[in-house]
């Protein structure tokens, strides 16, 4: 049987076949799992307006907070790739602009959400605090 992880890198796979990306042809899907074994996934969203471009990883927790279930994320995987061939080069890591999207998560959670970051040989795991040390969040607005 599948370990969580690899479950949860794959659904990131799949659902980078859900892209909309004819800009970059840069095709991504995260996947966030819940702390009760559900799946929320998401795939990037790009626009003819580039900047208006959202993440797959944004989607996904937008998708997750606003079925009221952010509180349950427990860990994210992200792949991606040129269209057609997901994670045959190096690992994708979120933006930065999702690493402070991810830090709402990790303060929501109190976890140092793990990110499963896919790349052609397996997959490097990043803690939320790797990738975004000293990061503002909602304890400096308290
Ligand atoms: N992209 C993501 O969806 N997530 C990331 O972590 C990195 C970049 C998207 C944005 C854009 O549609 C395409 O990848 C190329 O930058």
């Amino acid at each position: 049987m599948k370990d969580d992880v690899s479950f949860l890198i794959e659904a990131a796979k799949k659902a980078a076949g859900n892209a909309y990306a004819p800009y970059s042809n840069y095709h991504v899907g995260a996947a966030l799992l819940l702390n009760d074994g559900g799946i929320v996934t998401g795939a990037n969203f790009e626009n003819a307006s580039y900047g208006m471009t959202l993440c797959a990883e944004t989607i996904a927790i937008a998708k997750a907070s606003s079925d009221g279930q952010m509180d349950k994320i427990i860990a994210i995987a992200v792949a991606g790739g040129p269209a057609g061939k997901i994670a045959m080069g190096d690992a994708v890591t979120p933006c930065g602009r999702c690493r402070q999207i991810i830090k709402e998560v990790a303060d929501v959670t109190k976890r140092d959400i793990p990110v499963h970051c896919v790349h052609a040989n397996g997959h490097h795991t990043y803690k939320l605090s790797e990738l975004l040390p000293n990061a503002f969040g909602p304890s400096n607005l308290a």
